[in-house]
């Protein structure tokens, strides 16, 4: 099938990718004739475990292709999908002044019997509103469709090619065969292709984001007061876990979330429920407990430092907002790094990939090493907050012995408390009994 996926931000690349890996010719426009040349020599402008490579392999195979023009891609595409940025305005709401001018560009080049597909999270209505506008634009009905990407950065090639689910929103039924057709390659047996109404299909993406969000804060209220109780939150987590309701995944306690989504889409759907006159009052408190969780852990420092970090040194282990990527973007160890420079102390950070992006705000505010064990000498602390692989198994005899005390500050559980307290470590991580110690 010929596909055009306008927009090679992260959404836009793994999707046009994905999709010339299984045959399809795809074209991937961008406006941003820079990122187009790069892209065509094979440089990709995001770090996404197995993305290049694939690039690379479909590039080379001609399946996939990068330009900036409409002109060519549009008029042969079948199924056109947009895929372009809708950021978070000042009051919350999504900003969706690109998709309106990519519909603007679209609608004189528009084949008859193609369609246009949202991929970009957008608010309910806005593949009504883009039905509309084509209409208007083109003086037919133009087929549109909602389908809501659900990757996660660092695994977003395996979730695209094998997602748990398919959802898609249709102008009329008809057109979810066609797409149906275009993911079957992805779909396995138990994952099924869901087809729904536009809205729905809009408000299957913030509903899910929001409840993974939900999970996110309620674990790390719950740790909080697990920690002033006197009980431990891994021990709680495995006492609720084994309850099929509840389950395992996505209730681990940490620094709060971050990302490009969450925070995003909590404010977004709080926008939508304001404007349509109710107040979200769970999705407020979500938003609210991980606004306080970012700042827990400089609360834990600050308290056993008893208000004095002026000219203190601290190891910090992990910047970006989770271990393989390099975003930054509402990142926790943000909200960390402001606190404890504010407060007058040094900082000397590691993160395996996002050290260039975190250079790129704090300059020589902070000092930077390749190795994380670098980080250690003469530190007062070490101070976790992402959990990369490479942290979970470390030699703590040799970070006792570059430590200037023996503290570790852990905002993602990622040591057994009693084996730390055994080799003479204070440790002190997310929801753990403080009476224990
Ligand atoms: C998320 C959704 O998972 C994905 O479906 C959607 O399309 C985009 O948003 P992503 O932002 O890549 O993906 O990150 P994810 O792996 O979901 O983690 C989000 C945040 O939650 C991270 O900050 C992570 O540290 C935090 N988190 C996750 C926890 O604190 N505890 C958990 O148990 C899980």
């Amino acid at each position: 099938m010929k596909i055009a996926v306008i927009g090679t931000g992260y959404v836009g690349l793994v999707t046009g990718t994905c999709f010339a890996e299984s045959g399809n010719q795809v074209t991937c426009i961008d406006i941003d004739e820079h990122k187009v040349q790069k892209l065509k020599a094979g440089e990709i402008p995001i770090f996404e475990p197995g993305l290049e490579e694939m690039v690379k392999r479909n590039t080379k195979a001609r399946r996939l292709l990068f330009t900036t023009s409409y002109d060519e891609t549009i008029p042969d595409a079948k199924c056109i999908f947009i895929a372009v940025g809708t950021p978070q305005k000042e009051d919350g709401s999504a900003n969706l002044d690109s998709i309106w001018k990519v519909a603007e560009s679209l609608a004189p080049l528009l084949a008859e019997d193609s369609i246009v597909i949202i991929k970009s999270t957008v608010p309910v209505g806005t593949n009504r509103k883009l039905a509309e506008l084509l209409q208007k634009l083109t003086g037919r009905i133009v087929d549109v469709a909602s389908n809501p990407e659900f990757l996660k950065e660092g695994a977003a090639i395996d979730d695209f090619s094998k997602p748990d689910r398919v959802v898609v929103g249709v102008s009329r039924p008809e057109i979810a065969d066609t797409l149906h057709e275009l993911y079957k390659p992805f779909l396995r047996t138990e994952h099924p292709f869901l087809s729904m109404e536009l809205e729905s299909a809009e408000m299957t993406k913030y509903v899910a984001n929001c409840m993974l969000a939900t999970k996110i804060s309620f674990i790390n209220e719950m740790a909080n007061l697990c920690e002033r109780v006197g009980a431990d939150i891994n021990q709680v987590r495995r006492g609720i876990g084994h309850d099929q309701r509840i389950g395992f995944s996505f209730l681990f306690p940490g620094v709060g979330y971050g990302g490009s989504c969450f925070p995003k889409d909590v404010s977004a759907l709080i926008s939508v429920a304001k404007s349509h006159q109710m107040e979200p009052s769970i999705l407020n408190a979500v938003d609210q407990v991980n606004t306080a969780q970012k700042r827990v852990l400089f609360e834990k420092v600050n308290h056993y430092f008893k208000g004095d970090l002026q000219g203190k040194t601290f190891a910090i282990w992990g910047l970006a907002f989770k271990p393989k990527t390099d975003d930054i973007r509402e990142a926790p160890a943000l909200v960390l790094i402001d606190q404890l420079l504010q407060a007058g102390a040094q900082l000397k950070v590691h993160d395996p990939v996002a050290m260039n992006n975190v250079k790129d705000i704090y300059g020589d505010q902070l000092a930077y090493f390749d190795h994380h064990y670098d980080t250690l000498q003469g530190a007062d602390a070490l101070v976790i907050v992402t959990e990369w692989n490479e942290f979970r198994h470390a030699d703590f005899d040799y970070i006792l012995h570059k430590l200037s005390n023996p503290i570790i500050f852990d905002g993602r559980n990622l040591y057994e408390p009693d084996k730390m307290k055994q080799k003479g470590f204070d440790y002190i991580g997310i929801g753990l009994s403080s009476l224990k110690s």
